[in-house]
């Protein structure tokens, strides 16, 4: 498995993984990928695309975000997920410049004890984050501190 950087010629399978397992559908992806301060990496399994995941870096306060991780659920609980955030730290640890990364995650699904196993610690709550007023859902915060 490697992680391939996703440019205009392969982000059709990052846009096949959303709509097939609806998520994150809304996302207008090649406006981000045009977006100068956003990287986006695919998951590369025997020539095939099965999990994807980014990272916007914040200058303004030092910090780097995780733009989504998303790994096809015939997939999971295989060490993927894994794989993509040692692949984020270690590109992270590589660069000048920012105190942490930043991942968000509803609350719901209990995605934070999945950054918790992987060094990441809660930095913070905001229950105004998601539109999804409806069932209550708050957004968790999670740190991992680069310095
Ligand atoms: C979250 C997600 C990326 C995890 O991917 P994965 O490949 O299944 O994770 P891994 O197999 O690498 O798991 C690593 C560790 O985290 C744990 N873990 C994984 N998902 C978990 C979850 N939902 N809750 C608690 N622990 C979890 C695993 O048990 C494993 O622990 P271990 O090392 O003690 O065995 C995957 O479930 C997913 O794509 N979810 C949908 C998208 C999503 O919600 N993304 C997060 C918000 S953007």
């Amino acid at each position: 498995m490697n992680m391939i950087r996703v440019t205009s010629d392969n982000i059709k399978f990052i846009k096949e993984l959303s709509q097939r397992y609806g998520f994150e559908v809304n996302r207008n992806w090649d406006k981000l990928l045009n977006e100068k301060d956003t990287e986006i990496y695919g998951l590369s399994e025997r020539g095939r695309i099965i999990g994807f995941t980014g990272l916007i870096h914040n200058d303004w306060n030092e910090t780097l975000q995780v733009l989504d991780i998303f790994i096809d659920p015939e997939a999971r609980n295989k060490g993927y997920g894994k794989y993509i955030i040692d692949f984020l730290l270690n590109k992270a640890k590589g660069m000048d410049g920012y105190r942490c990364i930043i991942a968000e995650a509803p609350a719901k699904d209990g995605i934070d004890k999945f950054y918790g196993k992987l060094g990441f610690r809660k930095c913070g709550y905001n229950d105004r984050y998601y539109t999804n007023d409806d069932n209550g859902d708050i957004a968790v915060f999670m740190s991992y501190d680069l310095k």
